[in-house]
């Protein structure tokens, strides 16, 4: 499969990767004409789509966890962020025990495959997004720790505190939470309460330890006392680091109301730049061993003036991806030969924007099909 703007969705192309809303599935995977979806899809904020074609034949894109996993940890994850909304003095909001069931599967399939390099981005309504951005951060976190040899102790406490690491945003108020235009200097002071929130509805449950609290309390403090309560150095533990770097790359790679997400290297420019002073530059750095730096089914536009897509990832050489090449004949796409850019040093990635992209190749599509 392959992942492709819903912008250039053609009757030929089938749903590659179910899409939910929420836990609730919206379009099951096999579908085919998008095209009709395409209304819904944007009204639900989706700009992009996982697709099967025959450009896509044999693409794999990988995830850390099963898609019932993730399944699973929104449902568990919703429920406890309903819970915190009820604010019933004699409940605890947390249902820890799903939780914990839920982030040990999610720890054994990670164990599981020790040198992933993850691809998959999950897509899904930007109304969900505090949910999905915890689950996805969460991955994240156990990739990295698992990558950096953490036990297995603490990467139940690091699942525990991403997962519930912005459940402070749940008492927000969401009209400033999701307001699509610049924040008043009160109103960023209203989102930084989410933190301090998060601890305290944490500390509440019994059963969750002082670290996994931590990474509520300390997510957005940086090294060099720039965060939201100045904390610095070694006041920050390494759950707090491993999560202020996944947090961030996260938040980054996502469409959020007021800014379109960025691409992963475009993410991981902004993150090592700021790496210098805030985040732990040694962990962001095994950080990018986990991720793919050119997606498996991500678009890219060549220096020979090409389109392709990503098929493969070269273990060490994140730049230089195994790519199919993306022919345009008679107003329409076809799959190309396939190279490995690893031996082929000649060509290079030139841009790797996929809505860019696709309105090329649009436009290529459409000057094909009038010759
Ligand atoms: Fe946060
Ligand atoms: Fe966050």
């Amino acid at each position: 499969m392959r992942k492709v703007p819903i912008s250039m969705l053609e009757p030929e192309m089938s749903l590659g990767k179910s899409i939910y809303n929420g836990d609730s599935l919206l379009l099951r995977r096999g579908i085919a004409n998008l095209h009709r979806y395409i209304n819904k899809l944007t009204e639900l904020d989706i700009g992009h789509v996982y697709i099967d074609d025959e450009i896509s034949e044999g693409i794999e894109v990988h995830d850390a966890i099963s898609e019932d996993t993730r399944n699973k940890c929104k449902t568990a994850l919703s429920t406890t962020f309903a819970h915190v909304l009820e604010n019933d003095p004699n409940k605890n909001a947390i249902d820890i025990e799903e939780l914990s069931d839920v982030v040990d599967v999610m720890i054994a399939e990670i164990l599981s495959q020790p040198n992933i390099v993850i691809s998959l981005q999950d897509i899904g309504s930007s109304r969900d997004e505090t949910l999905l951005h915890s689950v996805n951060s969460t991955v994240y976190g156990l990739v990295l720790a698992n990558r950096i040899g953490i036990n297995t102790v603490a990467m139940r406490d690091l699942a525990q505190g991403l997962l519930l690491h912005d459940i402070g945003k749940v008492l927000l108020d969401q009209e400033i939470l999701y307001k699509s235009v610049a924040l008043t200097r009160e109103e960023f002071d209203h989102i930084k309460q989410h933190t301090k929130l998060g601890y305290e509805i944490l500390k509440k449950d019994p059963v969750l330890t002082e670290m996994t609290r931590r990474v509520a309390l300390d997510h957005h403090e940086r090294l060099d006392g720039s965060g939201y309560a100045g904390s610095r150095g070694d006041e920050l533990n390494l759950l707090v680091r491993i999560s202020s770097i996944v947090d961030a790359y996260e938040a980054l790679t996502v469409n959020r109301c007021y800014r379109k997400g960025y691409t992963p290297s475009k993410a991981a420019d902004i993150l090592t730049a700021d790496a210098v002073d805030k985040l732990d530059a040694e962990l962001l750095g095994r950080f990018f061993q986990c991720i793919a730096i050119y997606p498996n089914g991500s678009l890219l536009k060549l220096s020979n003036g090409k389109y392709a897509a990503v098929k493969e990832q070269n273990t060490g050489v994140p730049f230089r991806p195994v790519i199919r090449m993306i022919e345009i004949e008679g107003g329409k796409q076809v799959a190309g030969e396939e190279i490995n850019l690893a031996h082929t040093l000649n060509i290079t990635v030139v841009e790797d924007d996929p809505d860019l992209i696709a309105n090329l190749i649009k436009d290529e599509m459409a000057r094909t099909k009038e010759n």
